[in-house]
């Protein structure tokens, strides 16, 4: 269905967890969250039904997310499951890799069709440091699992001020050879990287300014990053850039957290109950019509009174 904007809102990012096996410093506190009893977390058929009313509603793409949303047990029936649904077209899911490696094929087969890395240095000793003790080995062999497979690829890498401009280049030149996507994030005050400091926060733009890059059209509206490409790349070299160039006009999509609460918008507070609705038998689909509604025009990350929001980002999946 369409919002109160006439904006098309067709995609659905379902956080199937909050907990994750690493600690990236922008992300998760040190010391990990406080952990939800199951009561708390959407159960199975809970995320079924949410889901099987929204494709009712027009979504047709869904991405599974977290914290890390391959913790979550059961997680490739889920896969199979949603997949079945009359209306849903695509089924992806952005995960950090360390456990892709033994489920990959089992995923592929209950019907995933694409898979979204996030990986934002290519140097052992920095990912160790930046998740607070990955291992990147793994991830990097599930990397080549997945192009051996021909599957395709996007690599989210958040930018980092003092930490990974120095890589741009490595990993704009790993699309020369290979059919990736790699889609340069700028790291938002979101949770734990409210608290830092301006250097931090680089702009997309860096990416133009290090590496030569063509532009590339695409008509895909929908997706946040615009794209570029080396001259000979097979892949392609894409930034979000959500704090210096806004996308909120072609936002296609809502959220629902693994605590059963459907958010019109990432950057607001604003949220809507469905755990509950479904518990008391209440109307779901008037829920999810409602925050599709309700979605706000554009996020104010840039007004002098922007304030972050309470929700860290594993909490929300991104
Ligand atoms: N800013 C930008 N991206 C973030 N992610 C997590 N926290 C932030 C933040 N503050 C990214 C992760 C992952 C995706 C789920 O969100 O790196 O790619
Ligand atoms: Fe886990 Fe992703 Fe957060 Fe890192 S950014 S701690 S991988 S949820």
């Amino acid at each position: 269905m369409k919002d109160s904007y006439d904006r098309k809102i067709n995609y659905l990012r379902l956080s199937v967890t909050d907990r994750c096996n690493l600690r990236c410093k922008y992300c998760m506190p040190e010391s990990g969250i406080s952990k939800k009893t199951h009561q708390d977390i959407l159960r199975h058929e809970e995320m079924l039904r949410i889901v099987r009313i929204s494709a009712k509603l027009g979504i047709e793409k869904v991405r599974l997310t977290g914290g890390e949303p391959l913790i979550r047990k059961g997680i490739v029936d889920l896969v199979r499951e949603i997949k079945c649904i009359d209306g849903i077209r695509e089924l992806t899911m952005t995960t950090n890799g360390i456990l892709l490696g033994d489920m990959l094929d089992d995923l592929v087969e209950a019907g995933l069709d694409r898979i979204n890395l996030s990986l934002d240095t290519l140097d052992e000793n920095k990912y160790r440091k930046i998740t607070r003790g990955g291992e990147l080995g793994p991830v990097l062999d599930c990397m080549k699992r997945i192009l051996d497979k021909k599957m395709k690829l996007k690599i989210n890498v958040v930018l980092i001020g003092g930490f990974n401009i120095d890589e741009v280049v490595d990993f704009v030149n790993l699309t020369k050879d290979h059919p990736i996507d790699v889609r340069f994030i700028e790291l938002m005050p979101i949770g734990e990287a409210s608290q830092w400091s301006h250097d931090k926060f680089v702009s997309g733009e860096k990416v133009l300014e290090l590496a030569k890059l063509l532009p590339v059209v695409t008509e895909d509206l929908g997706s946040p990053a615009k794209y570029y490409k080396l001259e000979d790349g097979l892949g392609r070299v894409g930034l979000i850039n959500p704090i210096s160039c806004s996308f909120c006009d072609n936002c296609n999509r809502i959220r629902v957290t693994s605590d059963g609460k459907v958010k019109p918008c990432l950057h607001s507070d604003s949220e809507i109950d469905l755990m509950n609705i479904i518990r008391n038998q209440g109307d779901l689909e008037e829920a999810l019509k409602e925050a599709i509604w309700k979605k706000p025009k554009a996020h104010g990350m840039n007004d002098e009174d922007y304030m972050p929001i309470k929700r860290d980002m594993n909490r929300i999946g991104g």
